[in-house]
């Protein structure tokens, strides 16, 4: 277990020493955001730290700038140009001067330090004892808070209290948009596409305590705003001054500061984007915005804070008794999911959340296969803009299919707006399998919710045109039995690339295939009009349906008599093995090796036939399973923090559970234990929802299947319970596990069937079931 830096504790992260060491680390950790824009936890009064251990920003999920990927030899059907999500205006400026000297965290005398972010409440809060260096004592609190309830507003509450003298103070607040990209780095999973100015000011405006900055990026052509409106509440003498240049307005306060007492400062700030706003309305909404904010006051808008996230954990809170590392952990990884998910449909989650410039902010196939889950079946309104994201991003995928030859529609590996955006075609548009990953996400998606509505609407488009595709790129194979191959694609696992069948990809797709001419024949009989309409709008044909169904039917499916296993791909087993834990020295092997040098061997960033066996969990034995873990685990470095989850959840499955208690640990910690090393990067949002399924599926064994949801509840030794949520068609139900008993109650909602081990259970409203927990290795159901 890694030494945590911060003191565990059920509901606050704690930051009790300010260091330059853990900085930079800090500032992802303390991040806050609300899914639409978010902002790292870089200090209001700026950082004069060393270079490289500080970067501050602020993002708008989905605002991004178009930059040229400039290929040495390019090649047919390359990506001309990417999308990057832009480090936007610094609107949480507070500085202060005592006698011109600058409150910094690293000058003077940091006599006293505290930063905690609340996750009950959802604020950070900072509390200083500072001096200047002539002896001036000042106590310095700092709230910071994005609002869930609304959108668009942030909040900073800068109090400050002078503890042995009275003197002139000046605070000055600013909204900063002077930004400029020069960082470089050798971490390619960083972005590092921006260069020099990218958003320019087109206007701004100031006036007393308001004014607004408002910026374009030159090649989106997109705008947004921000404005800011401030309330003093103090007893002391002050005078505001404006002032305004070419990217920035100020507000300078001039304060008669007076020993012990308080001055506070409540600035709100507002952001809007012409991706959800008419451009004239922009300054109208943002302003509109801040003067209400002010009018409501601070109180009301912390109270709609912890009323919001109060809904927010009575569905989607897990407790552990007995385990209070993994308690923070787990609560942590669900707040950052909330802080970091869209909550609405032309923007969705980014690898990273709001919290870094990792990965570009772009959206992969982490939000159908990992995210999404976690937000289903505790927030199923939430999930819905998943779906309907990728309905939104439907004809940019029929573009790309078309542009590459293919039928149908193939969706881009990483994107904001639509746009292939990888420049590495084998670890990207060759993932095909995200077709097929976006169809597993509707299933669930519908299978959960009884929305068939989204289905017939535009669920079903979506299957139909990814179902095109396999048949576009597949073929009967004579020397293959006559099966239908997926030849040259990439899996999951990005450490092998352009391989033919891989198991993943071939799996996936036939469910792919099946679901389309499933969901087409259901649509027929009970949605004739829907379906005509779609038949109409896509040219489907009888023709189609019956090619979907017999390459399901014949799809070959991967096994070795010789291993008892599932071949990675057809290639896999023919490669030299390496050692996973020989290779410490060099993780991540991708910042290490050639990828020459990786693809040559048995070696895995992450599961790929372990994925398979989690995501279509009815198909394959518990003996199975423990046949392919045994043979995947060693060879596998989890280089992707995508990893550990599942080799938790399946150690579980087959009775490993020292390693399912390991990996869990891995992944409910991989932030703010920093496990990868990279947590200054941004969070990694795809594996604290890995951590939830982690928890839920492993643990809490509960797992979905085509009838329905099936426990097998097993908790950790050292656990003394376990409890959460679960909603699912339209019911929602409290587990409760402890060593010896789990109980099932349903509190919304009239009827609910499930299984518990291999019995069927029908739960009616207000019913509680209580089961013994069974103390053998689970068998599959
Ligand atoms: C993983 C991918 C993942 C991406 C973004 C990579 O390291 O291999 O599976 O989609 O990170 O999280």
């Amino acid at each position: 277990m890694k030494k945590s830096i911060y003191p565990y504790d059920a509901w606050k992260i704690r930051e009790s020493k300010f260091d330059i060491e853990t900085n930079y680390r800090n500032e992802t950790i303390f991040s806050l955001g609300n899914g639409y824009f978010g902002v790292r936890g870089t200090l209001e009064e700026g950082y004069s730290g060393p270079n490289g251990t500080s970067f501050n920003a602020t993002y708008i999920n989905g605002f991004y700038e178009i930059y040229d990927i400039n290929y040495a030899e390019g090649g047919y059907g390359f990506p001309s140009y990417g999308e990057a999500m832009v480090n936007v205006a610094d609107s949480k400026i507070v500085k202060l001067f005592v006698d011109d000297e600058p409150f910094d965290l690293l000058k003077g005398n940091l006599i006293e330090y505290e930063r905690i972010l609340d996750m009950k409440e959802g604020f950070t809060e900072r509390k200083v004892v500072w001096e200047t260096e002539k002896g001036k004592k000042l106590e310095i609190t700092v709230k910071r808070l994005i609002s869930f309830k609304r959108q668009h507003l942030g909040v900073i509450v800068f109090r400050f209290r002078p503890l042995n003298f009275s003197g002139k103070i000046k605070l000055i607040s600013e909204v900063d948009g002077n930004i400029y990209y020069g960082n470089e780095t050798d971490d390619m999973r960083v972005g590092n596409n921006m260069r020099g100015k990218v958003v320019n000011t087109i206007d701004s405006h100031i006036d007393g305590y308001m004014g607004w900055l408002m910026q374009a990026t030159k090649r989106s052509k997109l705008k947004y705003i921000c404005s800011v409106n401030h309330d003093v509440k103090t007893d002391c003498h002050y005078e505001l001054k404006n002032y305004k240049s070419d990217d920035k307005i100020g507000f300078e306060f001039s304060i008669d500061a007076e020993k012990d007492k308080i001055f506070q400062l409540d600035k709100f700030v507002s952001y809007y984007t012409s991706r959800e706003c008419l451009e004239d309305k922009l300054v109208d909404s943002s302003v509109h915005e801040v003067i209400s904010a002010k009018s409501d006051g601070v109180n009301i808008i912390f109270k709609e804070q912890f009323d919001y996230l109060k809904e927010f954990w009575a569905d989607a809170d897990v407790e552990i008794d007995g385990d209070i590392s993994m308690q923070q952990g787990i609560r942590y990884n669900e707040f950052q999911l909330l802080q970091s998910v869209s909550k609405n449909d032309i923007a969705n989650i980014c690898a990273k959340g709001l919290t870094g410039e990792g990965y570009e902010g772009h959206y992969f196939w982490d939000s159908d296969v990992y995210i999404m889950p976690f937000f289903l079946y505790t927030k199923p309104d939430i999930a819905k803009n998943f779906v309907m994201f990728r309905y939104n991003l439907l004809d940019a995928a029929r573009k790309r299919a078309k542009e590459l030859g293919y039928k149908g529609a193939l969706y881009p590996w990483r994107t904001i707006d639509g746009p292939e955006c990888s420049s590495y075609f084998p670890a990207g548009t060759a993932q095909y399998h995200i077709n097929s990953d976006i169809v597993l996400a509707i299933k669930k998606y519908v299978d959960a919710t009884l929305d068939y509505e989204f289905l017939y609407k535009y669920g079903a488009e979506i299957i139909f045109e990814t179902a095109r595709l396999w048949i576009s790129i597949g073929a009967y194979i004579p020397l293959k039995n006559n099966k239908f191959c997926l030849n040259c694609v990439t899996g999951p696992d990005e450490y092998t690339a352009l391989v033919d069948n891989n198991a993943y990809t071939n799996y996936m797709a036939q469910m792919n295939l099946e679901y389309a001419y499933f969901v087409a024949k259901e649509m027929a009989k009970k949605a004739p009009e829907y379906y005509d309409n779609i038949k109409e709008k896509i040219g489907l044909t009888d023709e189609e349906l019956n090619e979907w169904n017999d390459a399901a039917q014949n799809m070959y499916l991967p096994y070795s008599g010789d291993f008892g296993i599932i071949p990675q791909d057809d290639s896999f087993l023919y490669k030299e093995r390496l050692n996973a834990k020989d290779l410490e020295s060099e993780k991540p092997l991708l910042l290490h090796r050639h990828y020459l040098n990786i693809y040559r061997y048995q070696i895995c960033k992450q599961p790929d036939v372990l994925l398979l066996m989690y995501l279509r969990r009815e198909l394959f034995s518990i003996d199975e399973i423990k046949r392919n873990y045994d043979y995947y685990e060693p060879i596998t470095t989890h280089d992707s923090s995508l990893s550990p989850a599942i080799f938790s959840i399946l150690a579980n499955e087959i009775g490993y559970y020292d390693k399912a208690y390991e990996y869990f640990m891995m992944t409910a910690r991989m932030d703010l234990d920093d496990y990868n090393g990279n947590v200054k990067d941004g969070i990694h949002t795809a594996c604290m929802a890995g951590a939830w399924s982690a928890i839920i599926s492993g643990f809490g064994g509960m797992m979905t299947y085509p009838d329905g949801l099936h426990f097998m509840p097993n908790i950790p030794k050292s656990w003394k319970s376990l409890s959460y949520n679960i909603r699912y068609k339209n019911c929602k139900m409290h587990v409760s596990i402890t060593q010896e008993k789990a109980s099932f109650s349903l509190i919304k909602g009239e009827m609910l069937k499930i299984h518990i081990y291999d019995e069927e259970i029908t739960l009616l409203k207000g019913d509680k079931v209580e089961k013994e927990v069974k103390k053998v290795d689970r068998q599959k159901c």
